[in-house]
C-alpha cells in the first residue's frame, strides 16, 4: 500500500473500533515506612499488587498518646541513568492540622490530602489518637503528572510533631511514571 492509502486506512479502521489515548500510569514498586517508636506502638507497612499498572498500599500504625500538630515534609527525587535519585521539583513542609482547619495551601499539598482524605482516616481535625490506618492507597495519573518526564521516581514523606519540630517518622514511596497506548472501544 502507498504510505497516505495506509494512514487512511488507519483513521478508518480506528474510527469502526475504537480510538487510541494515551494514559498515564504512575505505578508503586516500593514502600518502606519508619514511624519513631517514641510516638507509634506498632506499624505495618505493604503494597498490593492489583494488576499490572497497578499496587496499593497498606499502611497501619498506633499512637502511643496523641497527635496534636502535625507537619509533613514532601520531597520528591527522580532517579537518573546511574540510579541515583535526585531532588526533583517538589521540598515543602506543610501543617496538616491547620490544612484540615480549612485554610487554602498549594496544589501539590492539595493532592496530598486529597489522597489522604480518600484512603485513610486522617479526613478529621487534629488532634490524632488510637489508630492511622491507609488502606488501598495510590497515586492515580493526573493532569498534572502528565506533565512529568517518563522515569522512576520517589517521594519521601517525613512527619514532624510541633512546635519546635520533632521527628514522629517517615515513609518513602517509590513508583514508576510511564505511558501506555490503550484502544477505547467505540459504544
Ligand atoms: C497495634 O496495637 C494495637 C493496640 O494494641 C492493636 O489494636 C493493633 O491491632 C496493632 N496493629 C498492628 C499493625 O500490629
Ligand atoms: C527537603 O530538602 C531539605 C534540604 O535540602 C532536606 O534536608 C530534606 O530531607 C528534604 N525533604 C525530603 C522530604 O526529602
Ligand atoms: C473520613 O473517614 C471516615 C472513616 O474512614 C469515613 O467514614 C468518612 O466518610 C470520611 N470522610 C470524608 C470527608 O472523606
Amino acid at each position: 500500500m502507498h504510505d497516505s492509502t495506509k494512514f487512511i486506512f488507519l483513521i478508518v479502521s480506528l474510527n469502526i473500533i475504537g480510538f487510541m489515548y494515551t494514559d498515564v500510569i504512575i505505578k508503586a514498586t516500593n514502600l518502606i515506612c519508619a514511624p519513631s517508636p517514641k510516638y507509634f506502638i506498632n506499624h505495618s507497612c505493604r503494597l498490593k499488587p492489583v494488576n499490572r499498572y497497578k499496587s496499593v498500599a497498606f499502611m497501619e500504625t498506633y499512637i502511643r498518646n496523641q497527635l496534636r500538630n502535625v507537619y509533613v515534609n514532601i520531597g520528591l527525587y527522580a532517579r537518573n541513568d546511574v540510579n541515583t535519585y535526585n531532588p526533583f521539583l517538589i521540598n515543602f513542609t506543610q501543617n496538616i492540622c491547620w490544612y484540615l482547619g480549612n485554610r487554602r495551601f498549594g496544589t501539590y499539598m492539595k493532592v496530598f490530602m486529597d489522597i489522604m482524605a480518600q484512603y485513610t482516616n486522617i479526613n478529621h481535625s487534629c488532634p490524632y489518637e488510637g489508630v492511622i490506618i491507609a488502606k488501598n492507597l495510590f497515586f492515580g495519573g493526573n493532569s498534572m503528572s502528565a506533565l512529568f518526564p517518563k522515569g522512576y521516581y520517589k517521594c519521601i514523606f517525613i512527619f514532624y510533631e510541633g512546635y519546635p519540630l520533632d521527628y514522629i517518622g517517615r515513609v518513602e514511596y517509590y513508583a514508576e511514571l510511564y505511558e501506555v497506548k490503550k484502544m477505547r472501544k467505540k459504544n
